[in-house]
């Protein structure tokens, strides 16, 4: 008997609605929904009238399949349906980050965007939390603060709720044209780095982790390389495809480009 198996990656094509209940239960389940902002994707329309209805019922199925705990991420307006459903489902809020990014598309009528949002939801009281794993140098160190003397953590301290500030390191932009770990073809593709802090500290090694909207596969690649099985699901076959290829090559940011990241 195998007391060890090697964590998988399971992708698997369709509609998350129709496939999330056939799968049993997940300890980290890491949603990226498509935004309904007519862009052309290759496999897939984005706009759809019943967009609405369609964010009610994938919520509702990953918080059914979800054991640990949910992360909703999204622009603005989809962190108020969020909210909306989070209240209908009686879902637990226990944390809310902005990833900040710095590559947002120009506009000179407004604001240029420069953040989404990552709600997380806990199933139950306790849930798994490792926060040394994620610890970053803190900004005081840098101004010779004497309190960080008194750390025995060597001036490290918990991220704060906005990702992709300075003491974050390199890669938190959006993963741009130009940026050597974007996949051709996948304009939403998520920085690993994200990935890798919130399945750092919302899991442990040999958990099973849900991504019921794969995309280029960030969430199951980041998840093999810290060795959590995934499963996740597109209803793009030449995502499903491309995923699949990118899992095979493995983390490549963090490890092979800064070597920050794991330890
Ligand atoms: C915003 S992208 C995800 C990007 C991903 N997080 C990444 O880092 O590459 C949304 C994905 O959801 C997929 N999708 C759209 N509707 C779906 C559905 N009903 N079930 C499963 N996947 C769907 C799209 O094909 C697209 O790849």
């Amino acid at each position: 008997m195998n007391l060890f198996p090697t964590p998988v990656s399971k992708i698997l094509l369709g509609d998350c609605r129709e496939i999330v209940p056939t799968l049993g239960t997940f300890d980290f389940v890491f949603a990226d929904p498509p935004f309904n902002i007519g862009h052309p994707y290759k496999g897939y329309n984005d706009n759809r009238e019943d967009y609405e209805s369609f964010t009610g019922e994938w919520i509702e199925a990953c918080w059914n399949a979800c054991s640990g705990v949910l992360a909703l991420h999204g622009p603005d307006c989809l962190a108020e349906a969020y909210l909306i459903h989070a209240r209908r489902l009686g879902m637990r809020r226990i944390a809310w980050v902005n990833w900040h990014y710095r590559f947002g598309q120009c506009n000179s009528s407004n604001w240029i965007d420069a953040r989404t949002h990552c709600l997380l939801f806990a199933k139950t009281a306790k849930t798994t939390w490792n926060p040394a794993t994620v610890e970053v140098v803190s900004d005081r160190v840098g101004y010779g603060d004497k309190r960080i003397g008194d750390y025995a953590k060597g001036g490290k301290r918990l991220p704060g709720t906005v990702w992709g500030v300075p003491s974050d390191g390199k890669y938190w932009g959006r993963v741009t044209g130009n940026n050597t770990e974007r996949n051709a073809g996948h304009p939403n593709q998520l920085p690993e780095n994200y990935l890798e802090r919130l399945l750092l500290a919302y899991t442990n090694p040999h958990d099973r982790v849900l991504d019921p909207f794969c995309g280029s596969g960030t969430t199951a690649t980041v998840a093999i390389g810290l060795e959590r099985s995934c499963v996740s699901i597109d209803v793009s076959e030449s995502n499903c495809q491309s995923a699949h290829a990118r899992v095979l090559r493995g983390m490549r940011v963090c490890r092979a480009l800064t070597g920050e990241g794991v330890k």
